[in-house]
């Protein structure tokens, strides 16, 4: 028997990334090769004609799991019975700027529709923020929905992880999918600590560390964490626009997980409401190692953490700590 659609919203859906988004969530990437979809696509009003434009093309493209477009500017219509939200809307970051510039900005338009999320979607909806600064829009966006259950509301830093095991791939040229459990932990931004710790490749010889594969502790505690922390950064000075392909792809990757499950063995990083697992503060958006099973995450424990990494995952705590208070004073 067909299933029912699930109605899934993105907001931003005029932009870059949801114009890369949109079409994956319709042909099943993102919930399944059978489960029909209907999109709900959110934007501001100067971006309405470049919506229905969006619109338009997805009609065009005659998707067989598209049940229907909601393509709108007004945000209780968007948010009006979906089951998942992807908060991509906002304003993305420039060249030369740094995440904390952007803040201001976005804060107040995630406690808004923190709101319109809380009084219209459908119960239980799952929430995934990707717009900038993600884990503090996530914060804002559950402090000011207090109904929605906390484990509902997540940002992005599956990007960061797959960026991760690219780098790893990369470097060892292996494939990219026999590569798995990296950690990122933190915050979306430059103090992120991406961590091979407990990361291993698939070989014909079984499963081996990536520590012991790569050989250069040099290498896995330099190069490779500021390679993947400025990632961002170099797509923008590249693209003069900043990710997007891949950022929708991961988004895809982060709701599959956490709707269908991790496979045994592997975790997936999600930014979560800390609670206090490995020393973390509770009460910040924090990305850690998860696996997800029954539509529902669990913080992998038990984790040996050297003072390598104790360092790097109190400060990027610190980095998101001072984030909530900046946003509590721009709120304010
Ligand atoms: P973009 O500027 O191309 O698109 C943003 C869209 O949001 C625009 O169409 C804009 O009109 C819309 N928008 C602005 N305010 C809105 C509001 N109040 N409600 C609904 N829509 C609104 O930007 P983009 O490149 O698609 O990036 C979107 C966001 O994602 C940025 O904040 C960017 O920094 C962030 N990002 C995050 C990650 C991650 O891994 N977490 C990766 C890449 C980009
Ligand atoms: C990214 O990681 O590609 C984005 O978050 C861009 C940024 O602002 O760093």
């Amino acid at each position: 028997m067909a299933k029912d659609p699930v109605r899934v919203l993105v907001t931003g859906a005029a932009g870059q990334i949801g114009y890369a988004l949109v079409p994956m969530i319709a042909r099943g990437v993102m919930l399944g090769a059978d489960q029909p979809v209907i999109l709900h696509m959110l934007d501001i009003p100067p971006a309405a004609e470049a919506l229905n434009g969006v619109k338009m093309e997805l009609v065009d493209a005659a998707f067989p799991l598209l049940k229907g477009v909601v393509a709108t500017t007004d945000v209780v219509e968007a948010c009006k019975g979906v089951n998942i939200a992807v908060m991509v809307g906002g304003f993305p970051r420039k060249e030369g700027m740094e995440r904390k510039d952007v803040m201001s900005r976005n804060v107040s338009i995630y406690k808004s529709q923190a709101s319109a999320l809380e009084a219209h979607a459908a119960a239980n909806c799952k929430v995934l923020v990707v717009a900038n600064p993600a884990n503090t829009n996530a914060l804002i966006l559950k402090e000011f929905a207090p109904s929605i259950p906390e484990k509902n509301i997540t940002c992005l830093t599956r990007l960061d992880h797959n960026r991760a095991l690219g780098q790893v791939s990369e470097r060892l040229s292996v494939q990219v999918s026999d590569v798995k459990n990296v950690i990122i932990w933190g915050n979306h931004s430059s103090t992120q600590y991406p961590d091979v710790t407990h990361a291993t490749v698939k070989t014909s010889a079984g499963e081996k560390a990536v520590r012991e594969l790569v050989a250069d502790d040099a290498w896995l505690n330099g190069e490779f964490i500021s390679t993947v922390q400025q990632r961002g950064a170099a797509i923008i000075k590249a693209r003069k626009f900043s990710s997007a392909l891949s950022a929708a792809s991961s988004a895809c990757d982060h709701i599959r997980d956490w709707v269908v499950g991790t496979p045994e063995g592997t975790w997936v990083s999600m930014g979560v409401y800390s609670d206090g697992s490995y020393d973390v503060p509770a009460g910040l958006i924090y990305s850690f190692p998860v696996t997800c099973k029954n539509g529902e995450w669990s913080i992998v424990q038990g984790l040996s953490i050297d003072d390598f990494s104790r360092n790097k995952l109190n400060k990027t705590a610190e980095e998101l700590s001072e984030e909530k208070a900046l946003a509590y004073s721009c709120l304010a």
